[in-house]
């Protein structure tokens, strides 16, 4: 059996859900769970509803740097602060499986994406223009700009379960407003995403927030109690948080807040 699980960041509209069983409808399609993840999110990188790509928000300087990771079990491969690429997720594949690293960041994973074949791409787009309009005027009202999370709709995420084996991809423009070179969840495995004995997971929300709780790495513990300690964080949050994933062959969708997901399943 082929499952496939996405989503489109928490805070994203639920009407977007229809959407997001489309793609998923299309990436179930593929062999690899690998292949599939990859081809979800570059799907939403490549629509401007999702903050990842072209889509993306711009950071405070008005530059855009964006994160991406996949993961299988055993490997791991990611850019940081990469900028003018079109799939940023297609470079953090190509980092696993084609360099000697795990991760690249800001102008040397920029580089390697040239080498690799990546056009020059700028992915400005008037709405993330008019966004970070809107950010600054936040900032200036609130000294603790960085926690605007009114502001932010993040990661693209998806989780694929073929046959047992399990593949995830997350995707990110990162939480507006925010400063250059910050760093969120999506790039870090254990944070934002993490795949593990049969558990595959997609995390989406404030990134700072997912760092400090390990999110991934946490729901990955109380795997058996998901829900429970679903409610607990859910509970003690202050911000948006949310996830999907696989435990074995049970799919999973947390969200502390509205989130478009999208789902597929082929029985081969
Ligand atoms: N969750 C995406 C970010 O905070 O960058």
């Amino acid at each position: 059996m082929r499952q496939i699980i996405l989503h489109g960041g928490v805070g994203s509209s639920n009407e977007l859900s229809g959407l997001l069983n489309k793609y998923a409808s299309y990436a179930i399609n593929y062999q690899d769970p690998i292949d599939a993840v990859v081809a979800a999110v570059k799907y939403m990188e490549d629509d401007l509803n999702f903050n990842a790509g072209t889509g993306s928000v711009m950071r405070l300087d008005g530059s855009i740097q964006m994160d991406a990771a996949v993961m299988i079990d055993g490997n791991f491969g990611a850019v940081i602060n990469i900028e003018f690429v079109k799939n940023p997720v297609q470079v953090a594949r190509e980092v696993m499986e084609g360099s000697p690293h795990v991760i690249l960041c800001a102008d040397g994973a920029t580089k390697f994406a040239r080498e690799k074949g990546h056009p020059m791409y700028d992915p400005t787009t008037d709405k993330a223009r008019k966004r970070l309009e809107e950010a600054k005027a936040e900032a200036k009202k609130d000294p603790r700009f960085l926690y605007k999370e009114a502001m932010s709709v993040d990661t693209v995420g998806a989780v694929a379960n073929f046959n047992g084996k399990i593949a995830a991809a997350l995707s990110t423009g990162g939480s507006s407003p925010m400063m250059r070179g910050r760093v969120g969840d999506t790039p870090i495995p254990g944070s934002g995403i993490l795949v593990k004995n049969g558990f595959g997971i997609a995390a989406t929300g404030i990134g700072e927030e997912i760092i400090r709780r390990q999110l991934s790495y946490d729901l990955y513990c109380n795997r058996d109690t998901l829900e429970k300690e679903w409610e607990s964080i859910a509970g003690n949050s202050k911000y948006s948080l949310g996830a999907v994933g696989f435990y074995g062959e049970k799919s999973f969708v947390l969200a502390n807040k509205s989130m478009a997901h999208g789902y597929a399943r082929k029985d081969d």
